[in-house]
């Protein structure tokens, strides 16, 4: 029988904390700063070395867009290509319909056969399938067909996929474990708690995303109060976590971005707030990797979960990615370890003994294998521009979407320049949604309607033509 961890800690306003998540969490040490034990030499080394990189102008807009990625932003290209593992395989012909490589970000979306025939702005709900997804799917399954299926080839894709994902998060990918969902990542935090004491609290947003929500609304169960933050400016904003927070806060969660409104949070300053009472910091970054620049940020964070079907590009889905720092990882049981779990996954399948892995990888899942192909080959196109094109390049867009819609009457949700985002939301007003979306289909528009918007969201196979149809069709109807 474990017992309880209690740890007293001064609070933002200088009071002593005490910090008591459950009787599972056996290592204490703060987390704050625990990425130092990350050497930078293996994260990355310069800014601007990725050869198609293009030379593009930044204007204000942009800057506040990217600030943490202009500071991120040669980690995140540059670990890409001087990670040593796994050797990336992505650019191996694999058959007769595999794409040539596309010199200009400006071009993309002739890697991605449904900008042809339509203006998709649906990112937000699932991302395009680029013809180096669908190549590497073809030939994993034909030579299933033929051969069986090369699970052991699909384990190693996995490994590709995960230092991709960890070097868009900015993290090292010994920090990654493989989770799903983002639901199954705030599922495995929520089982670190053990039953509540007495003033112990969770503070969540009150409009979160569900799988950013409901796990910590059972929290309640185990005799935690939920506090719930209402939006402002359709997000979390920092003034109300601060009036949320005090010394029995366990856990602070909230969206990167947020789906419905686009809202991108200051996950800094709310970061900072969340520490300063001893508070984890959980960060749902579904609508955010892939997108913007996030390595910045990351020091603020416990717990950074994302989902493969969206800016990450394998609408298919079937693998996640769940960034935990060191300290988190000390600190939490693996919930459903299983020989994937272990320290040499083909060497687990049966004990006697437990030989869990040292890093992120105890947490992982089993993972689906068909994904982790698909994962591999749709990540393979943050290589071929270079991950800090591709977020310049959605600013660009994003900026030219939003004033393009101030400009027909149609203004999307007035949000500073820091916390705007890949996606450009426009409140629907009378318009009922279904008929809206029926109509713009018809044109060949895609999007969605969320929460009383009209969401709009951009990715860098988008051009100012989408921008262009999306405009006059708003301007006719
Ligand atoms: C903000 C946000 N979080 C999470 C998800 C997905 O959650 P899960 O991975 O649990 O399905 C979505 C959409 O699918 C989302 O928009």
């Amino acid at each position: 029988m474990c017992s309880r961890l209690s740890i007293h800690r001064p609070c933002l306003f200088g009071c002593s904390v005490e910090w008591a998540l459950s009787d599972r969490l056996t290592q204490p040490t703060h987390i704050h700063g625990s990425r130092s034990s990350t050497p930078p030499s293996e994260i990355g080394t310069s800014a601007g070395d990725h050869p198609l990189e293009i030379a593009q102008p930044v204007g204000a807009d942009d800057s506040a867009f990217l600030s943490a990625g202009t500071r991120a932003a040669s980690t995140t290209c540059a670990s890409i290509l001087s990670s040593p593992i796994p050797s990336k395989v992505y650019g191996s012909k694999v058959s007769t319909t595999e794409p040539g490589p596309v010199v200009n970000i400006r071009d993309a979306r002739t890697l991605f056969p449904a900008t042809d025939t339509s203006a998709y702005f649906n990112t937000a709900a699932v991302g395009l399938a680029s013809q180096t997804l669908t190549a590497a799917y073809h030939r994993y399954v034909d030579e299933w067909s033929v051969s069986g299926l090369d699970y052991v080839r699909a384990e190693a894709a996995a490994e590709t996929a995960r230092t991709s994902v960890a070097a868009l998060m900015g993290a090292h990918r010994s920090d990654v474990a493989l989770i799903a969902s983002v639901s199954a990542a705030a599922g495995l935090v929520a089982a670190q708690f053990g039953p509540a004491r007495s003033g112990q609290n969770v503070v969540i947003g009150e409009r979160e995303y569900s799988s950013n929500h409901f796990p910590w609304r059972l929290l309640a169960d185990k005799g935690y109060e939920v506090r719930q933050v209402p939006f402002r400016n359709g997000g979390i904003e920092p003034e109300d976590i601060a009036r949320h927070v005090d010394r029995g806060t366990q856990l602070v969660a909230f969206s990167g971005v947020q789906t419905a409104s686009g809202h991108r949070s200051d996950i800094a300053a709310i970061g900072d707030l969340a520490r300063a009472v001893g508070a984890l910091v959980f960060v749902d970054g579904a609508q955010m990797i892939g997108a913007l620049p996030v390595a910045a940020d990351l020091e603020y964070i416990d717990v950074l979960a994302t989902s493969d079907h969206k800016f990450l590009m394998n609408a298919g889905r079937g693998i996640g990615y769940c960034y935990l720092s060191p300290g988190a990882q000390d600190r939490f049981s693996p919930v459903n370890a299983g020989w994937k779990a272990g320290t040499v996954p083909f060497d687990s399948f049966f004990g006697p003994t437990m030989d869990l892995s040292s890093t992120a990888s105890r947490f992982d899942n089993s993972i689906s294998w068909l994904a982790a192909i698909g994962n591999e080959a749709a990540l393979s196109v943050f290589d071929e521009f270079g991950a800090d094109a591709i977020f310049r390049r959605n600013s660009e867009l994003a900026g030219l979407l939003r004033t393009a819609l101030a400009e027909i009457g149609r203004e999307p949700i007035d949000l500073p320049v820091a916390n705007r985002s890949t996606i450009v939301s426009v409140p629907l007003g009378d318009a009922e949604p279904a008929e809206l979306l029926g109509k713009l289909k018809q044109e060949g528009i895609i999007c969605s309607a969320r929460d009383g918007n009209l969401r709009l969201a951009i990715h860098f196979y988008n051009h100012e033509d989408d921008i262009e149809q999306i405009t006059s069709a708003l301007t006719e109807l």
